[in-house]
């Protein structure tokens, strides 16, 4: 059967290059679980974009000397870029200002406003005595009141992952230049969440199969849901759509209430390019969609709690009732999948600490399935996880060289000597019949683990059957066996057609060295399809990136399909290239290990 599923990739900011902490957490899982779901055949759309508002993005700005939008311009095309190096296969990776996104944004906004679940409020918002200018929630800093935290920020905990505001803040003080702000009244726009409480803790009873971490953390939310500020004093956001608001150059939509709207404006965006400009309404309003959503711990909240009552209140169901706006009734997720954090050598990655290795170069040295690989094996799925140089070298060479880029050459170079195609079977023995089954058997298993996005266990168990066919070949020595061609062909048959069948298991993880085995089995086409960067446009808007793809046009299928005897085949050149192991000890040049 097959399911029509969404996959919502949490928005990296647009205020630098991504580095690899950040790809562990958003990047590669939902890109190994869209890839496994489509070869599955189902219904794939997996959307996403750069995060482009509010004070993450105008801070940066101010310390580079541009603008919000030149800054959002310049690093979207960077992640873009790096996204793509990654394989990462969007249907549609887009950004946060377009007009559609505005468009969305407000649409969302006005019918929350018209259900009565979006209120005008005072609320004491801080500025900096210095300046005189509004002092963003992130850049001020406090004890928590909650946990007693002494670095939380002004909008969230990030020890007790509790939601603030700035005046919650037991002794705030600026993080730009260590001052006291000073609070003065203004208005804004509130999301009424204890009108929404209700539905929202029915909702979350619903959701038994996910993640403990996740359940727990967002029940607890729940006993102290407070009405949240969703706009802010800033000039750099969506405008409110409401009479009297919409021209005041200080007050826009706060950025995490733009960035959730994203998924679902993404796909609108996604099926106006496909030229079927409805066609998101099958993720999004059919009941019987599913709705996976993919991110770092940090962002739990706003896709368990604030995303499910934005929808809840903008069709209708909270305790006022009311009507949903245009798009129709809206899925809640079905699925909220969070990561722990990356660290290297105990500490979260951090762009303003010099331990951070960013996508880019980590790219143009060891290339991209080495990186996949490691985060699917090693990566911090459910607890965090350490990221080391010697790790690093250790599975790549171990397991990604001398694993399963053995397996692959050495049986491939055989046949390729010995036939020059793929060699015809005889009568199997046990041991032959062993290992197919094996293969065959461990689809289910594997598939099995990637619904689950249990990546570790899905990735170690194919990763199992190329162990179980390197022994195979090192016990039936094909190569002593010139004196029985038959019974050799029979091996090297078997061994190239285990070859395959793990090749499309481990094709989610590692798409391209999956395409090039592909083509060393004398396979041609396209096996498993890579997004493409487009440049693109809006009537009445400037060009800018996106990533899409042509995913339906690859051969790749979730099942072990025979290879055909006489195929010919070519010299195979080696999967992947050892690293040197003083990697290990030094790191490289441009992410150096300290020596201490
Ligand atoms: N930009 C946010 C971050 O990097 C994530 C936003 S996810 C969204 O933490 F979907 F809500 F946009
Ligand atoms: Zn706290």
């Amino acid at each position: 059967m097959s399911d029509t599923i969404l996959t919502a990739v949490a928005w990296p900011y647009a205020n630098g290059p991504r580095h690899i902490g950040h790809v562990s957490g958003f990047g590669v899982p939902s890109d190994v679980f869209a890839r496994y779901m489509r070869m599955a055949g189902n219904d794939v759309l997996m959307v996403s974009g750069t995060d482009e508002h509010g004070t993450p993005i105008s801070v940066q700005a101010d310390k580079e000397g541009v603008t919000a939008r030149q800054l959002a311009d310049k690093y979207n095309r960077v992640i873009v870029e790096d996204l793509a190096g990654l394989g990462l296969s969007y249907d549609l990776f887009t950004r946060t200002t377009t007009l559609n996104h505005y468009q969305v944004t407000q649409d969302i906004f006005t019918a929350l406003y018209n259900n009565g679940y979006v209120v005008p409020q005072a609320q004491l918002s801080a500025i900096s005595p210095s300046t005189g200018r509004t002092l963003p929630d992130r850049y001020i800093e406090g004890t928590c009141p909650i946990c007693g935290y002494d670095s939380a920020r002004g909008d969230q905990c990030d020890n007790c992952g509790n939601q603030l505001d700035p005046v919650d803040l037991i002794d705030p003080r600026s993080k730009i230049n260590g001052e006291s702000p000073k609070f003065v009244e203004s208005e804004q726009f509130f999301l009424d969440l204890p009108a929404i409480a209700g539905a929202l803790g029915h909702w979350l009873e619903t959701r038994k199969d996910w993640r403990p971490n996740v359940i727990k953390f967002s029940a607890n939310l729940l006993e102290d849901l407070r009405p949240r500020a969703i706009t802010r004093d800033l000039d750099w956001g969506v405008p409110i759509p409401l009479d009297g608001w919409r021209d005041q150059g200080m007050k826009r939509i706060y950025v995490w209430f733009d960035a959730v709207i994203g998924y679902l404006s993404a796909s609108v965006e996604w099926a106006r390019r496909s030229g079927q400009p409805d066609a998101w309404q099958r993720w999004w309003t059919d009941p019987s969609a599913l709705a996976y959503y993919f991110m770092g711990k940090d962002n739990i909240v706003f896709h368990s709690v604030i995303w499910p009552s934005m929808l809840l209140g903008h069709n209708g169901e909270g305790d006022r009732g009311g009507q949903p706006g245009r798009f129709g009734k809206l899925n809640l997720p079905t699925e909220v999948v969070s990561s722990e954090y990356l660290t290297m050598s105990g500490s979260k990655f951090s762009t303003s600490r010099s331990n951070v290795i960013y996508v880019g170069d980590f790219l143009r040295d060891f290339g991209p399935d080495a990186l996949r690989y490691f985060i699917a094996v090693a990566g911090p799925e459910s607890h965090d996880a350490d990221f080391t140089w010697d790790e690093f070298v250790r599975r790549t060479n171990t397991e990604l060289a001398n694993e399963w880029g053995n397996l692959v050459n050495r049986s491939i170079s055989m046949a390729f000597k010995n036939v020059g195609a793929i060699p015809a079977p005889g009568t199997p023995t046990d041991a032959d019949a062993a290992l197919l089954a094996a293969a065959r058997g461990a689809f289910a298993d594997v598939g099995d683990s990637l619904r689950h996005c249990k990546f570790k266990q899905a990735v170690t168990e194919a990763m199992r059957v190329a162990s179980l066919a390197n022994k195979y070949i090192s016990e039936a020595e094909p190569w002593k066996l010139g004196h029985d061609p038959a019974r050799r062909d029979t091996v090297l048959h078997t061994a190239l057609q285990v070859v395959s069948d793990v090749n499309t298991m481990l094709t989610p993880f590692l798409p391209h060295s999956a395409q090039k085995v592909h083509e060393a089995l004398g396979g041609t086409g396209v096996w498993a399809a890579q997004p493409e960067i487009r440049e693109v446009g809006e009537d009445g808007g400037p060009d800018y990136p996106v990533l899409m793809g042509d995913y339906d046009a690859q051969q790749a299928v979730w099942a072990s399909r025979p290879i055909t005897p006489g195929t010919p085949l070519a010299r195979p050149t080696p999967l992947f290239a050892k690293l040197d192991e003083r990697l290990g000890q030094t790191g490289p040049d441009w992410a150096p290990i300290e020596q201490g």
